[in-house]
């Protein structure tokens, strides 16, 4: 757990390299925060797997 109560946040986190990145982090124990325009219920559910904590924030960058 080498990244324990570290906090890690993610943009984008709901699709693609930084869902699959979100995984690594929870693997690693970090706590996470992920900010994206799409729902994040997926890779919500594979951090939850891992044990870690999410904070979902919507939202667009644009
Ligand atoms: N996939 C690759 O092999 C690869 C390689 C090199 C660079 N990149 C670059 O990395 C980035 C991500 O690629 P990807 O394949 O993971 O893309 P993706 O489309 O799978 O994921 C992008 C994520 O960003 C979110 N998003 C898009 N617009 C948003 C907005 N306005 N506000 C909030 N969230 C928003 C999407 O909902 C999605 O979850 C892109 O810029 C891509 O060009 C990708």
């Amino acid at each position: 757990m080498a990244l324990k109560d570290k906090v890690v946040v993610i943009t984008g986190g709901a699709k693609g390299i930084s869902r699959y990145n979100a995984r690594l982090f929870a693997s690693a124990g970090a706590k996470l925060a992920i900010a994206d325009i799409e729902s994040t219920a997926t890779v919500a559910s594979e951090v939850a797997e891992r044990g870690a904590e999410l904070l979902a924030v919507p939202t667009d960058w644009t």
